[in-house]
């Protein structure tokens, strides 16, 4: 077992998944105005480090993706935001892209940047704690998207990244997400997801990244959220396994759904499902950012001293998602 191949399993093995607390300055921003909390780097701190030291990081959470700002910041303790996290067990882990800018001759859509300069930023990372790092790719679903270009230059992208995260000793993240947004059907997501993902794997190859030191985070499979079919939790899981075991090669250790906009409930069904029918060797995890922070936030926001109430809020659905992650989750089990 190479040393990569460790740190991906030790993040997502044992009912364990990712805490994806890596929004920007800009989406944390729209995430605490919206419950009328100033974003100040002190509120956003003080939050995060609510969450991180919650007794559930200790049994469902295997890693936590952080931002820049965070990964930089001191605890109230005195410690820094990757020891505490370390300290409760789980990874630290760096969100490493700088965003989705227009693809040039495609201007409806995204090309995701920051490799300028990534290898330098890489190793100082690693000296602050991160064992790995997340990079998103992001397309949208339409009668002519994604295009050739857009499929073809993310994963490029997503290739050309993971090669420097695992010359500087990382697990490298890879995130191609197919937007809910629109009115297509959970076939056409299916199909174009399968492509997007085999895509990236080509390009994973040509570039000789070691798939035992992966993680991939997709998409679940589902209908546009503008869509008037849409279809049952059962489907989505049965289609999210038969794209997972039709596109990804086999030595990859396992898969970190993204909540993409579902309810936190609606996510930790669906990924209980998912792993009920996994016919397929990988572990089949969750990487939530939303779906695991939404109620905790709301909590937070009404008193932000009182941590307990905050922490308890957090402890549960880390809790379900971690039943989920396992096939163990129910609705007796969600509302008790
Ligand atoms: P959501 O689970 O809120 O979609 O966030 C996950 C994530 O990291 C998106 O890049």
């Amino acid at each position: 077992m190479t040393e990569l191949n460790k740190i991906a399993l030790q993040i997502i093995s044992n009912g364990k998944g990712i805490l994806a607390a890596d929004e920007s300055n800009g989406t944390m921003t729209k995430r605490l105005d919206a419950v009328n909390v100033t974003s100040t780097p002190e509120n956003r701190l003080l939050f995060r480090e609510t969450l991180f030291s919650s007794e559930s990081m200790r049994e469902c959470i295997g890693g936590v993706i952080l931002f820049d700002e965070t990964i930089n910041q001191i605890t109230s303790s005195g410690k820094s935001v990757p020891d505490l996290i370390s300290s409760t067990g789980a990874t630290p882990g760096i969100k490493v892209d700088t965003g989705a800018k227009i693809l040039a001759n495609s201007s409806e859509e995204k090309i995701t940047e920051g490799l300028d300069g990534l290898r330098e930023r890489l190793k100082t990372y690693y000296k602050l704690g991160a064992r790995f790092t997340k990079w998103r790719g992001v397309y949208s679903i339409s009668n002519k998207y994604p295009s050739e270009l857009a499929i073809y230059s993310n994963a490029h992208a997503l290739a050309r990244y993971s090669a420097l995260v695992q010359e500087c000793g990382m697990v490298p993240i890879v995130e191609p997400e197919l937007l809910m947004d629109g009115d297509h059907s959970a076939e056409v997501c299916l199909s174009k997801t399968s492509e997007v993902i085999k895509r990236c794997f080509e390009q994973l190859i040509f570039h000789k990244i070691d798939l035992t030191g992966v993680i991939l985070k997709p998409n679940m499979i589902l209908a546009g959220n503008q869509s008037k079919n849409k279809i049952s939790n059962e489907e989505v899981s049965k289609k999210t396994v038969q794209c997972l075991r039709d596109s990804v090669p086999n030595e990859v250790p396992g898969i970190a759904f993204l909540s993409g906009g579902q309810s936190e409930i609606e996510a930790t069904k669906n990924l209980d499902l998912i792993n009920k029918n996994n016919n397929t060797e990988f572990k089949m995890t969750f990487s939530y950012g939303r779906a695991l922070q939404q109620s905790a936030l709301k909590k937070w926001s009404k008193n932000n001293k009182d941590i307990k109430d905050t922490q308890i809020t957090f402890n549960h659905r880390a809790k379900m998602c971690s039943l989920a992650a396992q096939g163990k989750w129910s609705n007796e089990l969600e509302s008790k």
